[in-house]
């Protein structure tokens, strides 16, 4: 008879729990919210092909990006899934301009959700992988009712964070900071069951992950740890594979498992992003706090994404992140050849007027 154990998520959430003697369970309950989001999720983008969600919604979220219909979706569900069990104190959505309150009716719990309801949405059309990707803080607000304070907090402070993959198969991947777990749904059962227990970033790495069709935007310091990677600058070693899906989640789940640098760096020149494209609060805290707790690393290109203290809701950021040698190379680039760059960004990196 085998006699390996098989954990259902819940199961491994409440052992989890239970290793904690002072712990109510209320982390562990969101959690669990959180995957039965992903699987509601799931089961959406399974049947985006087949029309009543396929498509633009018309309406353009704070970024001015054309919302994908499953976005409309998967942000509504989650503050729907959330928004009533007292273990919240306030949502924050990529979708939203301002932090989301709880109805006055519910009660007001300890910790604040912040979510990108859905990543990589651009690609839901063309059959690629997409995902949700979520953080919980503990509230710090002394009010009844959770302020900005509450999710404008570093990625040090975080109490869990993680991501819903949903590729070739549907995966939930998470830390409490106590390591990197990954599930996969069993869609016949409807069960995230435990398939990937306390993962680290494996070395060497296989893969660097960046846009390159946007190379004659970047900084030098940049250009020059592409190089790099590919084995043609300076110290440089075996060339890396280029992989590179234009899903945060998906790029950053392969590196996870395979090794690797995902990076989308600021510039000088392009005018849209001179911060970086991606948001600190719903994409780069969750990738670092991952990355940190797998052995990996997170910058900015000056310092640990996870000691920003973000001073904006939607606060952008540059973001390079995977095996620490490979992150700490590209920082060594950038304090080499960026000090202008390194003189734009810091201020509003380092701006401490709080704002939505
Ligand atoms: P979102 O779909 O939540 O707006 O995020 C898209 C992001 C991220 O998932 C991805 O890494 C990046 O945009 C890709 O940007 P480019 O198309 O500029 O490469
Ligand atoms: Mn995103
Ligand atoms: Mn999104």
């Amino acid at each position: 008879m085998q006699t390996s154990k098989i954990y259902t998520i819940e199961r491994f959430l409440l052992e989890q729990q239970s290793q904690f003697p002072h712990a109510t369970g209320e982390l562990t309950r969101i959690l669990y919210d959180l995957a039965l989001a992903g699987k509601m999720i799931a089961r959406e983008t399974r049947r985006a092909g087949l029309g009543t969600l396929l498509g633009a919604a018309g309406t353009e979220n704070t970024y001015g990006e054309r919302q994908q219909k499953l976005d409309v979706y998967a942000d509504s569900l989650i503050f729907r899934l959330n928004d009533h069990t007292q273990r919240l104190c306030a949502m924050a959505s990529e979708e939203h301009e301002e932090i989301l309150t709880i109805p006055p009716h519910y009660g007001e719990g300890r910790y604040a959700l912040l979510y990108d309801p859905l990543d990589g949405s651009s690609n839901i059309d063309v059959n690629v992988s997409v995902g949700t990707i979520f953080a919980i803080h503990r509230k710090v607000s002394t009010g009844e009712k959770g302020t900005l304070e509450d999710v404008l907090q570093s990625g040090r402070t975080l109490a869990a964070a993680g991501y819903m993959i949903y590729g070739s198969s549907t995966m939930m991947v998470y830390s409490t900071g106590r390591g990197v777990h990954g599930f996969t749904l069993d869609p016949t059962i409807g069960e995230f069951l435990l398939s990937h227990p306390d993962i680290r970033i494996p070395s060497p790495p296989m893969f660097y992950s960046a846009n390159q069709g946007n190379e004659k935007f970047w900084t030098h310091g940049v250009r020059r740890f592409t190089r790099w990677l590919q084995g043609i600058d300076g110290e440089g070693g075996k060339p890396l594979s280029q992989r590179y899906i234009g899903s945060l989640i998906a790029d950053f789940h392969r590196n996870l498992l395979q090794g690797g640098v995902f990076y989308y760096p600021g510039d000088m020149k392009k005018a849209k992003h001179p911060y970086g494209k991606l948001r600190l609060l719903f994409e780069a805290q969750t990738m670092a706090f991952i990355a940190d707790q797998a052995g990996g690393y997170a910058s900015d290109g000056i310092g640990d994404v996870l000691d920003v203290q973000p001073h904006q809701l939607h606060q952008c950021t540059p973001l390079f992140v995977g095996n620490r040698e490979l992150v700490e190379q590209a920082e060594k680039f950038i304090a080499m050849h960026d000090q202008d760059w390194i003189n734009t960004f810091r201020p509003y990196r380092d701006s401490v007027t709080q704002e939505a």
